[in-house]
């Protein structure tokens, strides 16, 4: 059981945050002074270092630069007007973290590292986490694996980190996504519902070639048919059919669960929409945007919170959609916002004060 008093703390000399003066902060481009290491050897979790940013060293022999046994998590801190200071959900990352670590065969990392750690190392650098709208501390745990090695098998060492970025929006203005119909992002029985660092760098060719061509992203859809819609790679997607809020389901293992995506269900629920999570074609969303009844349709994530999607392309049709009419996606933003500003009361227990 590692203990607060456990941590290995050495402090910056020289913080960076007086030349952190930015107006327009994108995602992830900027690092706080301090970073969380913990190392894994001999089948154990090392004292856990908090020490200033910088490069780690590594040989190049290590075994993730070669077989990529890597896995992340993205969570999201905010700084209330008092002050204080409340991360979204980590209890759910954490789980979801562990979830990845069991399917890329890594070892778990247990909630006092995790957990006290975040917490630690947000109580040091809390002065940069920013108050604008839109704005927050954005947190990336990840594990990759260590040993040098050159043999194909799970590696024996470790090395577990959160870094801390001071952020903006991900997707600052509506999105164009075309509907993908060639690559593949996840298989039944593969890793698509593992946050590992491989489903990033594989989607990066089809997301590469929509891009040339004036989208945003991919909307990914399921390797056998191309028929049934996953997720859009950094974000789940919502599609509002009539009353109905429609979003793939997690069955196959073929999407991520994300957390937002789980606050999103919970809130429109209360809302009074119905939700269904289930098998959704691109068929039956073409049939509606046809119809008339589809109304919205937007991705959720950490970093893309609740985004709207204004133009969807499947073949040669463009459903164009005109954000500014919308209202259920928009008043689910603003509430989500309201929470993690602390004028809502956190009903459900999903703000961890640090
Ligand atoms: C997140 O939403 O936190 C993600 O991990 C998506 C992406 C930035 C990789």
């Amino acid at each position: 059981m590692i203990a607060a008093a456990d941590f290995n703390i050495t402090l910056t000399q020289q913080s960076r945050l007086k030349d952190f003066d930015v107006k327009e902060i994108p995602f992830g481009k900027y690092f706080t002074d301090h970073m969380l290491v913990v190392d894994y050897t001999n089948g154990e979790w090392q004292t856990p270092q908090i020490m200033p940013y910088g490069p780690i060293p590594m040989s190049p022999a290590s075994s993730v630069l070669h077989y990529g046994q890597a896995i992340f998590e993205g969570i999201k801190a905010y700084k209330f007007p008092d002050g204080n200071v409340y991360i979204f959900r980590p209890y759910d990352n954490f789980k979801r973290f562990n979830l990845s670590a069991e399917r890329m065969v890594m070892p778990q990392v247990p909630e006092e590292i995790f957990m006290e750690g975040m917490r630690q190392l947000i109580s040091i650098d809390n002065k940069w986490i920013p108050q604008k709208p839109d704005h927050a501390l954005y947190i990336r745990p990840f594990m990759i694996s260590n040993d040098e090695a050159l043999g194909v098998k799970p590696s024996g060492s470790y090395k577990f980190m959160i870094l801390l970025s001071p952020t903006g929006p991900y997707y600052s203005a509506p999105m164009r996504i075309r509907v993908e119909e060639y690559y593949v992002r996840a298989s039944k029985g593969g890793v698509g519902s593992a946050k590992c660092a491989g489903n990033y760098a594989a989607s990066l060719y089809g997301a590469t070639v929509a891009q040339k061509e004036g989208f945003d992203q991919v909307l990914w859809t399921d390797a056998e048919e191309h028929k049934y819609i996953h997720e859009c790679g950094t974000m789940n997607v919502f599609f509002i059919i009539g009353d109905t809020a429609v979003t793939p389901d997690l069955n196959e293992g073929t999407t991520l669960a994300g957390v937002t995506r789980d606050s999103v269900i919970t809130m429109l629920k209360e809302a009074g929409l119905k939700v269904e999570e289930r098998p959704l074609s691109i068929d039956e969303v073409v049939a509606a945007y046809k119809a008339g009844t589809l109304k919205e349709v937007f991705g959720t994530g950490t970093a893309a919170t609740i985004s709207p999607i204004k133009e969807l392309v499947y073949r040669d049709l463009e459903m164009k959609f005109d954000v500014n009419t919308w209202t259920i996606s928009p008043e689910l933003k603003r509430k989500l916002d309201a929470l993690r500003n602390g004028e809502l009361p956190d009903t459900h227990g999903w703000l961890y004060k640090v």
